[in-house]
């Protein structure tokens, strides 16, 4: 009894480490992607609610779907995407934009750094 009781808590402790560990691996620096978002994304995108430049607004595109920024041209590709903004959609996004949404006219190679983007991502998350 005594002993089962001790495996479940050690199975308790394991997976309550195992998801803190996993959370901070994809946790960035909200600082630090500020810097990342000035350097490579704004000249293309605004991180203001309804400014759109080459690229749309980004305010608040933490868990928006994408495409639905007033006024704004997308593509058809764009259209079609049908996956919401999440860190993790975002980040296969920022690695390979035109790899992972085909035909998307966002003229930009990526961020190859995971760094760069979870700290990006971080930044967007602070934007709403
Ligand atoms: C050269 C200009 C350019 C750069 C640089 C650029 N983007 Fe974009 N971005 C665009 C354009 C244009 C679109 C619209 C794509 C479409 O409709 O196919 C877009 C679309 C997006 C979308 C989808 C928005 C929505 O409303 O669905 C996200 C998210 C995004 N960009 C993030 C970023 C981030 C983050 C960076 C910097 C790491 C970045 N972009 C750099 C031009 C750019």
């Amino acid at each position: 009894m005594t002993g089962r009781l001790i495996f479940v808590l050690m199975l308790a402790l394991a997976t309550s480490s195992l998801a803190t560990s996993s959370a901070s691996a994809a946790e960035g620096d909200p600082a630090r992607g500020k810097a990342v978002f000035q350097r490579t994304c704004e000249n293309c995108h605004a991180a203001v609610i309804g400014v759109n430049k080459v690229g749309p607004s980004l305010w608040n595109v933490i868990d928006r779907k994408p495409a639905i920024v007033p006024d704004f041209a997308y593509s058809d590709a764009m259209k079609a995407n049908k996956q919401a903004w999440t860190p993790t959609t975002l980040d296969a996004y920022l690695a390979d934009p035109r790899g992972d949404v085909h035909g998307v006219k966002m003229f930009f190679k990526g961020l190859p750094n995971p760094a760069d983007r979870a700290n990006v991502i971080a930044y967007l998350q602070t934007l709403r």
